[in-house]
């Protein structure tokens, strides 16, 4: 017997690719099952408008590969009231809709959070490129994203080799140094600067300037955005060592669109997956995770509450292999 009956589902928050591989998961097991599954387009605001539409087999269709989400996404401030909350939880119950997937980062498990408290029973997946919701090893978008920048990487190192000059890429991350870090790792990055790990400019300058002379071709430089801008880094290595010639790169959004990985894909149709079979147990206020290889449910207001762990292993890795 289950315990929900019909379900939604809406995409919050900055975009990640393999949204798109959740939302098909969500609604092609939300309908083996014998669900109804509505989509809501825009996210929170989309709620709000009653923007809610039935979704079939077909309304996913050729979408697995697809970056970006067809049901969009939105910054909703109503939201973020208790009026604009009991709004959207009286509107799916006029719907008759008992059960909801949110996708997106910690700010849109704190919607469904509140959600779950005026009846709704809610099921949070971690859709953020920046990797940095707690309970899960990837977030849905992460390793997309860090293959965009691997690749950016290997295109900057021909061109710096030609020049003997250094490399300073910005990539995003919100305050999380995980994408640099990854990235940097398998791109064979000469310096990683993550908001998690101090540093000093004159020190990384000088021994870039030292690999040069030692016969290095040319020095990468990943600087995730929760230190600073990449340009920051330009100037102060140009004015330690301006010999170094170095040049800035922005990576910007490019790292949130394209087709996810096939590992993307499959994280996001398994928590999709799980999500529904959740709530058809009967569990709400949850957020999927994927620890081990295993699927895992953790309370929201914990998730939230807990900041994920940066990876100094991996960090110490990075240096001691990129000499
Ligand atoms: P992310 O989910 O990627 O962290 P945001 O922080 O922008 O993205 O949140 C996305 C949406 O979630 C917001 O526009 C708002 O509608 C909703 N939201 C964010 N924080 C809260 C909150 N504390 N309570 C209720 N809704 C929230
Ligand atoms: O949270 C995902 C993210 O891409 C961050 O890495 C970045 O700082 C932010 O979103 C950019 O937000 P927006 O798309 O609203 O400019």
């Amino acid at each position: 017997m289950s315990a929900v009956k019909k379900i939604a589902i809406l995409t919050s928050g900055g975009d990640s690719q393999g949204m798109n591989a959740a939302v098909r998961a969500v609604v092609r097991s939300g309908l083996f099952y014998g669900l109804e599954v509505y989509g809501i387009q825009r996210g929170y605001q989309g709620l709000l408008n009653n923007d809610i539409f039935s979704m079939d087999i077909r309304s996913v269709g050729d979408i697995i590969q697809r970056g970006g989400t067809i049901l969009q996404s939105a910054r909703c401030l109503e939201f973020k009231t208790p009026e604009g909350q009991a709004k959207g939880a009286q509107i799916l119950r006029d719907r008759g809709i008992d059960g909801l997937v949110v996708i997106g980062g910690d700010g849109s498990y704190q919607g469904a959070e509140k959600l779950s408290k005026l009846g709704i029973k809610t099921m949070g997946l971690p859709g953020t490129i920046d990797n940095d919701i707690s309970f899960t090893d990837y977030t849905i978008g992460f390793d997309t994203a860090v293959g965009i920048v691997v690749d950016a990487v290997n295109k900057l190192r021909d061109t710096m080799s030609s020049h003997e000059r250094a490399s300073v890429v910005e990539v995003m991350g919100r305050h999380s140094g995980d994408i640099a870090l990854h990235a940097g790792l398998a791109a064979g990055a000469e310096t990683i600067l993550v908001p998690e790990v101090p540093f000093d400019l004159n020190e990384v300058a000088d021994r870039m300037r030292q690999n040069f002379d030692t016969g290095k071709r040319h020095s990468i430089v990943i600087v995730a955005e929760g230190v600073g801008k990449g340009e920051e880094v330009v100037e102060a290595i140009k004015k330690r060592q301006p010999s170094l010639e170095p040049r800035a790169t922005v990576l910007g959004h490019i790292q949130r669109g394209g087709s996810p990985t096939p590992f993307d894909r499959n994280l996001a149709s398994r928590l999709g997956d799980f999500a529904v079979r959740s709530l058809i147990a009967g569990e709400s206020n949850k957020a999927c995770g994927m620890i081990g290889g295993e699927m895992v449910l953790t309370d929201i207001e914990k998730v939230v509450a807990t900041k994920k762990q940066f990876n100094m292993e991996l960090y110490e890795l990075a240096s001691r292999l990129s000499q």
